[in-house]
């Protein structure tokens, strides 16, 4: 079963639902290792062995939405709200170039005290003031402040599409729709973005059908980056009452067939991943994942960023998180990635 799909990667064909399904199906079976292993060559093949680094700094908590899963939902009353100002974020984005580090990441509720003018202030800044490329994930916004940011030198978003299940996105997003979602990141895409989406892993209600139709989305939409976690409850949101539904292993090798199915995409090893097992993002690194973003949020405001329980490094700084994935990433013999790290989609193309 596995032989003909090997042999489908190994002549480059793409992937279908079947094989997907099949490839779901024996992540539950001794045959788990194979696929790890599988991404694992195929990642040293196309992506080589420089992992590079995302720097995430999380600016702000406040958010006007109330997505049922999220720990910093506007309705969580049990959240301390905070807001960097502007020189906090540029000033914590010169630590994290000083810090040896390329790509910063904006990352916020949205929260819309960062209209389109504040926001593209910033980037200018930053801009203006190191090499760093920018990344950005403040939520849904209209094309003509995307196109803002652009100008004013925003490389990439990260917008996740959460689930291809229509009928599960309208169920846990009181206030989005699915098609402007799907509509955010095509605009993006066509103003000429390096764009980032992805999923998570066991939402309730989601079967293993849904997480074949998640990974060929993400191929469909052809992403430059794709970020894919385990959804894990917060237990003061609508979905708190729910437990994990599958283990590491299954998790991981979820990222594992996303890999398979998205030879050319950027794959980091999420945060999330190490909230289910310590060290979990350098496993995820040896099946299939490329990319490591360390948090450089400054250490005060960490513990009002809870998405979901447990989340890592909320009790380091910025210059912890640092020195960490340098070591992380180094002890598995990989390389830290030089430069920004762009979009190798083109890659594809010339392949
Ligand atoms: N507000 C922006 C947005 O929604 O795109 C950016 C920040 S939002 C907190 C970043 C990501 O956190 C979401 O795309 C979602 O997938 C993830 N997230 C939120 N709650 C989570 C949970 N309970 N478990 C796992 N991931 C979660
Ligand atoms: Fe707000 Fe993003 Fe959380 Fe939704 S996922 S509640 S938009 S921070
Ligand atoms: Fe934050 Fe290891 S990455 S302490």
């Amino acid at each position: 079963m596995l032989d003909k799909i090997k042999e489908k990667i190994n002549n480059n064909a793409p992937l279908d639902k079947k094989d997907i399904l099949k490839l779901i199906a024996l992540l539950t079976t001794e045959k788990k290792q194979e696929i790890y292993n599988l991404a694992d060559n195929l990642r040293a093949k196309i992506m080589g062995d420089e992992v590079f680094i995302r720097a995430i700094i999380e600016f702000s908590n406040f958010c006007r939405k109330n997505c049922d899963y999220c720990g910093i939902r506007g309705k969580n009353k049990n959240v301390k709200r905070y807001r960097m100002t502007e020189e906090e974020i540029i000033d914590n984005c010169l630590k994290v170039e000083k810090n040896g580090f390329t790509t910063v990441v904006l990352q916020s509720g949205e929260d819309m005290y960062f209209n389109k003018e504040k926001m593209g202030y910033i980037i200018s800044e930053i801009k203006a003031k190191t090499k760093l490329a920018i990344t950005v994930s403040a939520g849904e916004r209209d094309i003509e402040t995307y196109k803002f940011w652009y100008d004013c030198g925003m490389d990439r978003y990260l917008l996740r599409f959460e689930t291809s299940n229509k009928k599960i996105f309208q169920k846990i997003h009181p206030d989005d729709d699915f098609d402007f979602r799907i509509q955010c990141i095509k605009n993006l895409k066509s103003i000429g973005v390096q764009t980032g989406s992805g999923f998570m892993i066991g939402l309730p209600e989601a079967s293993f059908e849904d997480i074949a139709d998640d990974i060929l989305l993400c191929r469909e939409l052809a992403l430059d980056m794709i970020g894919v976690g385990p959804f894990i409850p917060h237990p003061d949101t609508p979905l708190g009452v729910n437990i994990l539904k599958y283990d590491f292993d299954f998790y991981s090798g979820i990222i594992a067939i996303l890999r398979l199915v998205n030879p050319y995409s950027h794959i980091p090893a999420t945060t999330a991943f190490d909230a289910l097992q310590k060290n979990g993002r350098d496993l995820l690194l040896q099946r299939g994942a490329n990319i490591f973003m360390p948090n450089a949020t400054p250490q005060k405001y960490r513990k009002f960023y809870l998405l979901y329980p447990d989340k890592p490094c909320v009790d380091e700084g910025a210059d912890d998180c640092s020195r960490c994935v340098i070591y992380r990433i180094t002890r598995l013999g990989r390389k830290i990635g030089k430069g920004p790290g762009h979009s190798v989609l083109n890659k594809k193309n010339d392949a």
